[in-house]
């Protein structure tokens, strides 16, 4: 099977009342967890990359990684490009194989994010290649910007219609209170979700797939071992499962997760090392990594995205 575009799989999601779960790879070890993951719960699947990871392992290595995990599991998986900031990174990702690209012009002004997303969804349509555009920022940290929480802003659903009109896109990245990275909330904090925006929005735009970004739920388990064995990261918690759970019944058909996964494999590494000092292979603590990324994917199709069985 080739790498498959997200249109069909966001069509089923939105119907079904599920999400596909998007989730960052860097390497071979989590390439290899999250598609075993797949595989056993048969379920479809988005690998996105992003600017940070391209410049760490290096575009083809990515693409190669990919399509040896279509070649192993037989599912069908789109290559999808995370958090684009201007067209040439989008031209080259899909010059370079990718199935979808986000561009991410959530910074910028509703003009120009219009603008620049339309210029991308003209050169990627005509190759056939999908679209995900932004309205509203969220807070958080995603390559070298960080964005605070002052700065952050829901998405206004009164402009919905017109984005989405003008620019053509193929599905939305909205903000409604989710944040990237490890510490989103602090403990005591609530955290809530805008459902009304999400309401709103699909309201507005019916049938139409949202994305959300932001959405690691911060394991609480793997906190405890990162900081039982050395580490120390500072209490914090993620968006509640059962919040994104309920965000998947709805319109939301793209649910990104990437701060759970490198929790997950943080936690078995440093828990592999503090048990064993004198073991220098890389294999061996790489190996309980990639398990315990396959068993945090599990869970996620499973009790969070309830895509199982949907491939
Ligand atoms: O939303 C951003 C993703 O977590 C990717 O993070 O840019 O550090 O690779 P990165
Ligand atoms: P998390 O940091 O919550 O995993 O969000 C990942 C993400 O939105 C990637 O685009
Ligand atoms: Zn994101």
């Amino acid at each position: 099977m080739p790498l498959v575009s997200t249109k069909e799989m966001f069509q089923k999601a939105y119907e079904g009342g599920y999400a596909i779960g998007a989730f960052n790879v860097n390497n071979m070890e989590i390439v290899q967890g999250i598609t075993e993951a797949a595989k056993e719960e048969n379920a479809p699947l988005i690998l996105q990359v992003s600017a940070g990871a391209r410049k760490y392992a290096k575009h083809i290595y990515l693409v190669k990684l990919v399509e040896a995990a279509i070649a192993d599991t037989n599912l069908p998986i789109a290559l999808h490009l995370d958090h684009g900031a201007d067209f040439e990174i989008c031209k080259s990702c899909i010059d370079g194989g990718f199935t979808s690209v986000m561009i991410d012009g959530s910074a910028h002004s509703f003009e120009d994010n219009i603008a620049l997303t339309r210029k991308v969804v003209e050169y990627a349509h005509e190759r056939g290649v999908v679209v995900e555009g932004e309205l509203g920022k969220l807070a958080g940290i995603e390559d070298d910007v960080n964005v605070s929480a002052e700065d952050a802003n829901f998405t206004n659903p009164a402009e919905v219609e017109e984005f989405v009109t003008r620019t053509g896109v193929d599905s939305l990245a909205i903000a409604i209170g989710t944040s990237h990275g490890a510490y989103k909330f602090k403990p005591g904090q609530k955290p809530q979700l805008r459902f009304d925006i999400l309401e709103e929005v699909s309201r507005r735009l019916p049938g139409f797939p949202i994305v959300l970004h932001g959405a690691s739920s911060v394991i609480q388990e793997d906190v405890a071992i990162v900081n039982q064995y050395g580490g120390k990261m500072p209490d914090a918690i993620g968006i509640p499962e059962e919040m994104l759970r309920k965000a998947a019944t709805m319109a939301v058909c793209k649910i990104n997760i990437d701060s759970d996964l490198r929790l997950a494999m943080t936690a078995a590494i440093r828990k592999y090392m503090a048990e064993n000092p004198s073991h220098f292979d890389p294999r061996q603590y790489l190996t309980p990594a990639r398990d315990h990324i396959r068993e945090l994917v599990r869970h996620k199709i499973v009790d969070v995205l309830g895509c199982a069985g949907k491939a």
